[in-house]
């Protein structure tokens, strides 16, 4: 979503935050601004990729320096609502990410002082907000403005008055400082700036920050200067190159075998309940997250219920904030309940508003998160990282898998730790989670049987995924994969639920994709391809090596490498990816940045 860099030294600032911009690029945006210093502020902003704003961009001497990258939240994408917005007098230039819940009322009140709007944008209200309380101190304009306004943000100011100087503050979005050797850096993101730097101050909601090339000041709500510490984070692996691939999709689904190897050392650890805080006897479990890292969650609750006696509860993290308590919220700690949450960027808005839920609710609360230092992982009680690498493509693959990974390991502690895996059996279920990623490279190797499906769906009206038990879950994903990426409709479900209603859909044009391996659901799974073949749906089936029946009742099937049906979720989700990325490659869209999404879902 939107992406905000700021930069003060005594360098050309220009090029440093449009350099850094293009780091935040992958996350998804429809339009880019940047603010300089000259005799007075500068602002320059298109819609577009940041290129656009590039060309129409003039030199600059400017050793102070504000970006933006905007993803329409309100008003359509264009140059007047772009970021950064000014005053008229060109004395300010503000950016802003997030959302101003009250903007209206402030909006008419300051139109009735004569204020002139130039866009339709929320976050326009603020350069005239802190203009209106600015007398002589950025902070203390910002501070004042700051009691009027609701909502979600990370905001940073530059003033024509104070030439080398931003001030920044954030309210439940992110915000990082960058420090460095005589410049400072203010960012949404620390992939923005670590080329520059790796010392890291991570500002609390409200604190309001200073930076010139040679300070760094934070503030509380009464303007008192407070202690800060600064972090040293670990250089993450820059990712630009496509390495030979088509999209970054493509390499990132093809790079999953080394993910799950890398997680391995982080999940398969030393007494890894401990580590996460978990010392006493589990009553529940709630799995939170949104997306494909929800579809993960469902498998989990699959595997934990089948491998312990601890129940699950799966919810979408912008549901759970508004339910009812957790249940054993309230009863005794030996109770207290465990919430994990899982995010692969640690910055999901709902996500986030989820963990402060579950953490006042009194439950513990676990992350499994892909970015390290992101803001989850600062917020839970434990974290487990997983180390898929940087993933790029707005379609989440990779970090998927590990997630599951994660969540196969957190299992099978639980279990043993619980008494219902002995030492052997635990060990076994090790050895499989190590095997998992030869059996991707199975999948990985057949990619050009799956290319021969692509016609089957080019031209669908709209594809069912289906499947049972632990694939339940993999059909959803299944679907939203070929549906962010291709804008063809899919639906994934249940298989024994089409006859409940959806089936009135299907027919020639409605291809089904049924997961069917062979578990203990695998013959009412035979009987549900039998329904939606009799209503002449195209169906191609998922299946395991070697079985005979299923491709008897399919058009078209795929076979799995053989595995242990409940390790199938790992291969089926790559056969899912693959054959979701060739259809939309077959179609021509932009695969990596698909339209209307971003990476980093920032706002609620
Ligand atoms: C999936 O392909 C999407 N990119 C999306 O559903 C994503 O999984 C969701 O927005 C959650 O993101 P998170 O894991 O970073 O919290």
């Amino acid at each position: 979503m939107c992406g905000i860099v700021g930069y003060t030294g005594h360098k050309p600032a220009q090029e440093i935050v449009i350099e850094s911009l293009k780091k935040l690029e992958y996350r998804g945006y429809d339009s880019s601004g940047i603010a300089t210093y000259e005799d007075n502020i500068r602002i320059c902003k298109k819609e577009g990729p940041i290129a656009n704003m590039e060309s129409v961009l003039s030199e600059s001497t400017s050793t102070t320096a504000i970006a933006h990258t905007r993803w329409a939240t309100h008003g359509v994408p264009s140059d007047a609502n772009a970021h950064p917005h000014g005053h008229t007098d060109n004395s300010i230039a503000v950016v802003h990410n997030g959302t101003i819940d009250n903007y209206l009322s402030i909006r008419e009140s300051l139109e009735s002082e004569g204020y002139n709007f130039l866009s339709e944008s929320d976050s326009e209200i603020l350069p005239f907000l802190i203009s209106k309380y600015y007398s002589g101190d950025l902070v203390e304009a910002l501070n004042k403005a700051l009691h009027e306004i609701q909502g979600i943000f990370t905001i940073a100011v530059i003033h024509e008055n104070h030439p080398d100087e931003i001030v920044a503050v954030r309210n439940e979005t992110p915000l990082v400082i960058g420090v460095g050797n005589s410049e400072n850096f203010v960012a949404s993101d620390i992939y923005a700036i670590l080329k520059y730097t790796q010392q890291i101050i991570y500002p609390e909601d409200y604190q309001i920050v200073r930076v010139t090339a040679e300070s760094v000041e934070l503030f509380d709500a009464e303007l008192k200067s407070i202690d800060y510490n600064v972090e040293t984070v670990e250089k993450y692996t820059e990712v630009s190159e496509k390495g030979g691939f088509e999209h970054f999709m493509l390499k990132e689904i093809f790079e999953q075998p080394k993910a799950l190897q890398d997680s391995l050392t982080e999940l398969l650890v030393e007494s890894p309940l401990e580590r996460l805080g978990l010392n006493w006897k589990i009553g529940s479990i709630s799995i939170v997250a949104c997306g494909t890292s929800y579809h993960a969650g469902l498998v989990g609750k699959y595997v934990i219920e089948q491998l312990t006696a601890i129940p699950v509860s799966v919810s979408y993290s912008s549901e759970f904030r508004y339910a009812a308590p957790v249940q054993g919220v309230g009863g005794l700690l030996s109770s207290r309940p465990l919430v994990v949450l899982i995010s692969q960027s640690g910055e999901t808005a709902d996500t986030l508003a989820a963990a402060r839920a579950a953490k006042q609710q009194g439950c513990h609360t676990v992350a499994i998160c892909n970015v390290p230092g992101s803001r989850i992982t600062r917020e839970v009680d434990g974290v487990i990282i997983t180390k898929s690498g940087q993933e790029i493509g707005v379609a989440a693959t990779k970090t998927f898998m590990t997630q599951m990974q994660a969540l196969y390991a957190l299992a099978t502690h639980l279990a043993f730790n619980s008494g219902s895996l002995d030492h052997p059996q635990y060990k076994l279920w090790e050895s499989e989670i190590r095997r998992i990623p030869s059996k991707i490279t199975q999948v990985l190797n057949n990619c050009e049987s799956i290319k021969k499906l692509v016609p089957h769906f080019t031209r669908a009206k709209s594809v069912f995924f289906v499947g049972r038990n632990i694939n339940y879950p993999l059909a959803l994903e299944g679907a939203l994969k070929l549906k962010e990426i291709s804008y063809i409709h899919a639906e994934g479900y249940p298989a024994g639920e089409l006859k409940h209603g959806p089936l009135a859909l299907l027919g020639e044009d409605t291809p089904v994709v049924a997961i069917a391996v062979q578990d203990h659901t695998y013959s009412k799974l035979m009987s549900n391809i039998e329904e939606m073949s009799a209503r002449k749906a195209p169906i191609l089936t998922v299946c395991q090596k070697g079985d005979q029946q299923v491709p008897k009742i399919s058009d078209y099937h795929f076979e799995l490498p053989e595995i242990d049906p409940v390790l199938s979720p790992f291969p089926v989700a790559v056969f899912l990816q693959l054959l979701s990325y060739y259809i939309a490659h077959d179609l021509g869209t932009d695969i990596d940045k698909p339209r209307n999404l971003a990476k980093s879902v920032t706002v609620e």
